[in-house]
């Protein structure tokens, strides 16, 4: 019970490593906000965190959209008095090599990850600031570190997110915010295990424990990162992938 009577957000909730995420501090004390664009996954795992014993907001949003996220908020801090973690998880793929990849799905992609982070932290900071608490986690990849063939967007947008946390992290320190970020592997989550199987076990070739990572294994680690166990963590880019980047 690290978190417990902790209050915290989580996009990206209704599945895969988000939900992980979600179930996890859920387990360990917190009550959870799940803010999720896909109702029936938010209907499901609100049900989960429920049957815990804790208390749980679930919230229609699309984080790119910075009207809806400031409401979010509000409807959070209405509820639940304060926010004390934020894990900025909602995201999605549009794979695309350089000559191929479109103003569009540029512009989806950060919107969602980039975009949709900057306005989670924007909008929940001025109530950290006031207690001078705060955990804050945005989930990067290994390809924002590595870069990717035809994953330019993706690659590109969460290199971007490593740059945003380092960043707030120097201003936030101050404040005792720690804030960090995560870089997963290869992990099966609903989405990923829809990637073709030669793709797959190239990267499961490349990665030292020859299998790839179960949202769990994410979410452990975000919830030891946002416990006070890891107080003085801040502006880390905390790898999970098995090895993969070495
Ligand atoms: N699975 C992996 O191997 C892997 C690897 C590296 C990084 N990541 C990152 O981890 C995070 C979670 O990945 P996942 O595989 O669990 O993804 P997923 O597709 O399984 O789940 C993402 C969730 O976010 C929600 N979502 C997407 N856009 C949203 C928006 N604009 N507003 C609100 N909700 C939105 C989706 O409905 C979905 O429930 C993502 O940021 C992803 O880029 C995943």
């Amino acid at each position: 019970m690290r978190l417990r009577d902790k209050k915290a957000i989580v996009t990206g909730a209704g599945q895969g490593i988000g939900r992980s995420i979600a179930l996890k501090m859920a387990q360990e004390g917190a009550d959870i906000a799940v803010v999720e664009w896909n109702r029936d996954t938010g209907v499901q795992i609100q049900k989960e965190i429920e049957a815990l014993g804790r208390r749980c907001l679930l919230l229609g949003v699309n984080v790119a959209e910075r009207r809806q996220v400031d409401q979010m908020v509000a409807e959070v801090i209405g509820v639940f008095g304060r926010v004390d973690i934020l894990v900025n998880n909602a995201g999605f793929d549009r794979p695309g090599s350089l000559l191929k990849t479109k103003e569009e799905d540029w512009d989806a992609v950060f919107g969602v990850h980039l975009t949709g982070t900057l306005n989670c932290i924007q909008a929940v900071v001025p109530y950290m600031i006031e207690k001078s608490y705060g955990k804050i986690i945005n989930l990067s990849s290994v390809w924002g570190k590595r870069g990717a063939v035809s994953e330019i967007s993706y690659s590109t947008a969460k290199a971007g997110i490593l740059g945003l946390t380092k960043s707030v992290a120097r201003e936030l320190g101050r404040y005792q915010i720690n804030v960090n970020a995560v870089l997963p592997g290869f992990i099966l989550t609903p989405t990923v295990s829809k990637m073709a199987e030669k793709y797959r076990n190239i990267i499961i070739e490349n990665t030292p424990f020859k299998r790839a990572g179960q949202p769990e294994e994410v979410a452990n680690v975000v919830a030891f990162l946002v416990s006070d166990e890891a107080s003085f963590m801040t502006g880390a880019e905390v790898e999970v992938s098995g090895g993969w980047n070495m």
